[in-house]
């Protein structure tokens, strides 16, 4: 194998470092090229969402087997669209998700990402999803750096997070209980949406009356920038089941405005306990349409910078690990081939929580 360093010879650095990403974590076949860790040359995200929508969520062992079908086709079309026809000069490090997600679904991409950079005589960078998330931002806007708070509201996570450097964090705040996503994927199932919930809620909500009722939003009043929505849940069903006769749109008005509240309100104190100029949103939460209006004018009131992803780099893509295995590998080195794929990985905070200063 060929040096595996991150500062290789003058000669390549004169070269942009190009790192194919493979994300296999969940119900998304994703693969894609990017450059320095700042520009994607190509992200081709392949979707299982029809796979799974007849059993009303994700079923790790339909995920797992689409993921073998379409790996293959996936990365080669990411090479493809990137130009890339040689990848074992052209390429420097071959990085997949090793965890949180589904075991099954990760061990797809991570075997996968481990077998090519072996046949290719690359380096390989095992990435934490969560901190993918963390790197959309930074790939649509190469003018926004850290240090910034981050919002990042998924279907299994909702976090606030204070990026203080690329790879430093701080966590600040997170759900105790159901993460935002999820609570959008029940409550779109209790009120007949279908899998997943959130786009089809999201669209309802901008068509209904959000003041018929006002839903609980949790631990708003507590100090601290701790979130919680499963109480919000179990409001949401008791009242629909004692309005029988309320129209769908105003339940989901008024739910998405109860969720909006709590998250751009725990955001905006998230960001001012540590005084960042910047906050941003990531995860597939962040595309929802009432979270992005409140937030940005919360930003603007507050003169803080804001950046919002496009609602294709808030979902799942390979674009975003790809560029958080080129920071990961400066700064780390490669990943360990014996590395496991680790459904409950956890992402490092370098700090202790600043909400213990609450
Ligand atoms: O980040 P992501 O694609 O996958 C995970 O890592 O979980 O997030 C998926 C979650 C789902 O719960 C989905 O319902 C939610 O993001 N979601 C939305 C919207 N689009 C996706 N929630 C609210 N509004 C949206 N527009
Ligand atoms: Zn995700």
């Amino acid at each position: 194998m060929r040096d595996h360093g991150p500062s290789g010879s003058a000669e390549r650095e004169a070269q942009p470092e190009l790192v194919l990403g493979i994300e296999t974590s969940c119900d998304e076949t994703a693969a894609a090229v990017v450059a320095d860790g700042r520009r994607s040359l190509s992200s081709v995200v392949s979707s299982q969402v029809e796979l799974h929508a007849e059993f009303g969520g994700v079923v790790p062992e339909i995920a797992g087997r689409a993921h073998l079908t379409r790996i293959v086709p996936v990365v080669r079309a990411a090479l493809a669209e990137a130009g890339i026809s040689d990848p074992a000069r052209q390429l420097a490090a071959v990085a997949a998700t090793t965890g949180p997600g589904l075991v099954g679904a990760l061990l797809v991409g991570v075997a996968s990402a481990k077998a090519l950079s072996v046949a290719w005589g690359l380096p390989f960078v095992g990435v934490n999803h969560l901190e993918g998330h963390l790197y959309a931002s930074l790939l649509e806007d190469p003018t926004f750096d850290p240090p910034m708070v981050v919002l990042l509201a998924s279907g299994g996570h909702t976090l606030l997070i204070h990026v203080v450097a690329p790879g430093a964090y701080r966590l600040l705040g997170q759900t105790i209980d159901d993460a935002a996503g999820e609570a959008y994927d029940k409550v779109a199932r209790m009120l007949g949406l279908g899998y997943p919930g959130g786009p089809p809620l999201d669209r309802l909500a901008a068509t209904g009356d959000p003041t018929i009722v006002r839903f609980p939003r949790g631990l708003v009043d507590e100090p601290g920038c701790d979130l919680s929505f499963s109480g919000l849940k179990t409001s949401v069903h008791r009242w629909v089941r004692a309005h029988p006769g309320a129209a769908v749109a105003d339940v989901a008005a008024a739910f998405q405005e109860a969720v909006v509240d709590a998250l751009a309100l725990k955001l905006r104190r998230a960001a001012a306990l540590v005084d960042v100029p910047a906050v941003c949103l990531a995860g597939g939460v962040a595309a929802n349409s009432g979270l992005r209006a409140r937030v940005k004018a919360d930003a603007d009131a507050d003169r803080r910078r804001c950046f919002l992803p496009s609602p294709a780099m808030c979902t799942d893509n390979a674009a975003m690990v790809a560029a958080a295995a080129w920071w990961r590998w400066r700064s780390d080195g490669p990943t360990s081939l014996d590395a496991p794929a680790d459904p409950n990985l956890r992402l490092g905070f370098e700090a202790e929580p600043v909400g213990k200063a609450r």
